[in-house]
Formats: structure tokens, C-alpha cells, sequence
């Protein structure tokens, strides 16, 4: 056995970051399939994640990221309330490259062979038009286009949760839920900062935003004159008098350099894992700026594809996203109350939905989709 799979299995059987129930490694040599799927937690209901589509440098990487990345969503779907554990799988290659019909079908085969342990939706490298096609091989395939049943977008509701969450974050420190004549900065206007540039703006916010692609800044603001531009997340965080500060790019946006300099009071973005090491969340409070923890606030895009299974109304999942605002504030009561930051306030809270639950592992689906 190499020190690599010895790796992997000392961090699944035995580290604080495992305790996995199930790690199913898929190959199909005929199309080029290789992938992980890992569930982390079937306790609340089975496991819901998307799955992501990178060229890991190596196959360790992939599975590591797997598991880590299974083990967030089982916190991310106890704290929105959702009937569903953690899980998350990785396809191994460069989807500009290896992507095909015949592979997505594979993978589709090995999602539906779990039986409804794992259901499955788009992450980073994979898109609705794919989860369509994943769908045709297994029925338990959320993020699907809405002529084939699905929900769409996911980003339209999780820009909605993240506005909640600001919401809630000014209901805390400023005894008032608006956020008429605040300044938010936010990091990336891709699918979710460009719609909650339009909430905030329908809120009487002003917004101020940056964004490595000059044609997404370019169209936001043909279309809202009023936005302003930083030249780079580094420039956006120092701007003075600015609350909120939005993270809504890429993951590790809060480290040592950024939190030293933030003028912002909250933080609260879309961007999942933004705090770049453990101990962040300590000096945030240190400074005395309130964190929405990520992946409470950015939780809209799952509790939509959880909605899916239903059979998809947008209303429902709406207002299941609004109870976002309820969720952020409840934990800042909870985290005050307990003396500690609020991420680990979401953890804690989490992993005792969790404990309580005492399902695990369900071998059952619990949830049979509607066609
Ligand atoms: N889409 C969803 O439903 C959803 C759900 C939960 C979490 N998230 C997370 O939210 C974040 C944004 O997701 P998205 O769907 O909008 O992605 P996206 O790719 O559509 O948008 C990201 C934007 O960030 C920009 N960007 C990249 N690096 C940057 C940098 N250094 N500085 C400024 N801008 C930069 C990109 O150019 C792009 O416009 C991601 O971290 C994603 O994982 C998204």
C-alpha cells in the first residue's frame, strides 16, 4: 500500500476531518470516467452535493478534496434545516478536455448505483445542460434545466440567501434589517454577485464591486450606472467607509493580509471556505467584525436543488431560503450567548442536528423524486 492511500485512510478512519460513512472510487475505461463520491453523512437524510470537475494534479488530491468537501455539506444542509446529509463527488481530468456524453452517463450509472444514498447536483466544472444528461442514467440528479424538471440557476436563490443574511448580520449590530444607505463591496459579480448587486440596489444599498473579468464589470454597469469599481479585492477591502464586504469569488478570501486591512464591519458573501485558516474567524471577532460563517448564508443554492426532488416550486424554495435571515441571527444569539465566534457557533449547532439525528447511516432513501 502506498503512503498516499495510507493517507487517505489514516484522514478518513481516524483524523477529526474524517469519520466518513462511505467512499466509492468509479472508473469507466471506455470513457475516461475516474471519480470519488464520498458520503460524509446520511444522519439527517441522504446525501446531497454537487459534483465538481477538476484536473487534480494527482488522484490523492482528488479524494481528499472529496471528503473534505462531502464533510461541508453535511453542515451546510443541518444548518438550512434540509432532510439531507453531506455529500459531494469529484471527477478526476480537465472538463474542457475529457467531458463527454458517454462519460457523464458512467458517472450518472455509479451515482444511481448508491441507490439515493448520494444525490448528486452541479459544482465547479459541471452545469445544468450535464446534470440533464447525468439524469437520463439516474434519477437522483438535481440542478437539472426546467424542461427536464429541474430548478436551474441555483444562483438566483443563493444570492437571495446571502441578502438574507446581511439582513440579519444589520439586524444584529445596527438594530435594523435595511440595508438603506449602507455600502457593500463585493468580490466577483458572476452568477450570484450580480444578482445580489440587484437586491442591494433594490434595498437603497450602495455597492461597490470588483472583479478579475473587466466584461462582467462592464456589463453590470451599463446596466446600474451607480455601481461603483474597485481596481481588485485588495483595493475594495480598504475602501473607506464601506460595512459590508461580500466575498463572492473564490474560496480563502479571508486571510491575514485581508482582515487586517477589512474597513468593513460584517462580512457576508457567497464564496465557499473563505476563511483561509483555522483561527480567522478568532481575529475577525478580534477586530469586531461580525462573519455571516459562509456556508450558512450561501446555503439558497442547495435548499433550490433539494427543492427539486419535491418536484420543483419556486416559491416554496424561496421561502424556505428566507428563512435564512431567522438561521444567521439565531446563530449570532447562540454564538454571543456561548462566548465564541460565530462560525464556530454554526459548527457546533450543526454537529448537534447531527448527533441528535441518530440515523446514520440510513441505507434507505428517504427520498424518492418525483419524476
Ligand atoms: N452558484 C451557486 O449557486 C453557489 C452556491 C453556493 C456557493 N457558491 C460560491 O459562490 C462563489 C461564486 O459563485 P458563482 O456561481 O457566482 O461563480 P462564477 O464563476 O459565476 O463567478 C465568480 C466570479 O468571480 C470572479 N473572480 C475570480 N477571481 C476573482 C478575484 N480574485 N477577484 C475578483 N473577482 C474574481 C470571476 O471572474 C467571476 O466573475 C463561488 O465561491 C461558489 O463556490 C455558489
Amino acid at each position: 500500500m502506498t503512503e498516499v492511500t495510507d493517507g487517505v485512510l489514516h484522514t478518513l478512519f481516524h483524523s477529526e476531518q474524517g469519520g466518513h460513512e462511505q467512499v466509492v472510487l468509479c472508473q469507466d475505461r471506455a470513457s475516461g470516467l475516474k471519480a470519488v463520491i464520498a458520503i460524509h453523512s446520511t444522519a439527517l437524510g441522504p446525501a446531497l452535493g454537487g459534483t465538481r470537475f477538476h484536473p487534480y494534479a494527482t488522484e490523492a488530491e482528488a479524494v481528499a478534496d472529496a471528503l473534505n468537501l462531502a464533510r461541508g455539506m453535511s453542515y451546510k444542509n443541518a444548518m438550512a434545516g434540509l432532510e439531507h446529509g453531506g455529500g459531494k463527488a469529484v471527477i478526476i481530468g480537465d472538463p474542457e478536455k475529457i467531458k463527454s456524453e458517454e462519460l457523464l452517463l458512467a458517472y450518472g450509472r455509479f451515482v444511481a448505483s448508491l441507490g439515493g444514498r448520494y444525490v448528486t447536483a452541479c459544482d465547479v466544472g459541471t452545469y445544468v445542460a450535464d446534470m440533464d444528461v447525468v439524469a437520463r442514467e439516474c434519477r437522483w440528479t438535481t440542478g437539472r434545466s426546467p424542461r427536464n424538471g429541474g430548478a436551474g440557476d441555483s444562483s438566483v436563490l443563493t444570492s437571495y440567501g446571502v441578502f438574507q443574511g446581511m439582513r440579519a448580520s444589520a439586524q444584529h449590530l445596527w438594530g435594523d434589517p435595511t440595508l438603506r444607505g449602507r455600502t457593500v463591496g463585493i468580490a466577483g459579480v458572476g452568477k450570484v454577485g450580480r444578482h445580489l448587486v440587484e437586491h442591494l440596489l433594490a434595498d437603497g444599498a450602495e455597492v461597490v464591486v470588483t472583479d478579475v473579468r473587466e466584461d462582467a464589470v462592464r456589463a453590470l454597469r451599463e446596466k446600474h450606472p451607480t455601481v461603483r469599481v474597485a481596481v481588485d479585492a485588495d483595493e475594495l477591502v480598504r475602501t473607506p467607509g464601506l460595512d459590508i464586504y461580500a466575498p463572492c469569488a473564490l474560496g480563502g478570501a479571508l486571510d491575514d493580509a485581508t482582515v487586517a486591512a477589512l474597513t468593513a464591519t460584517v462580512v457576508c458573501g457567497a464564496a465557499n471556505n473563505q476563511l483561509a485558516h483555522p483561527g480567522i474567524e478568532k481575529d475577525l471577532a478580534d477586530r469586531g467584525i461580525l462573519y455571516a460563517p459562509d456556508y450558512v448564508v450561501n446555503a439558497g443554492g442547495v435548499i433550490q436543488v433539494a427543492d427539486e426532488l419535491l418536484g420543483f416550486d419556486f416559491d416554496r424554495a424561496r421561502a424556505k431560503a428566507t428563512k435564512i435571515f431567522d438561521t444567521t441571527l439565531e446563530l449570532f444569539a447562540r454564538a454571543k450567548a456561548d462566548g465564541i465566534p460565530p462560525a464556530a457557533a454554526a459548527d457546533r449547532i450543526a454537529e448537534q442536528r447531527m448527533a441528535e439525528s441518530r440515523r446514520s447511516p440510513s441505507v434507505t432513501p428517504s427520498v424518492t423524486p418525483v419524476a
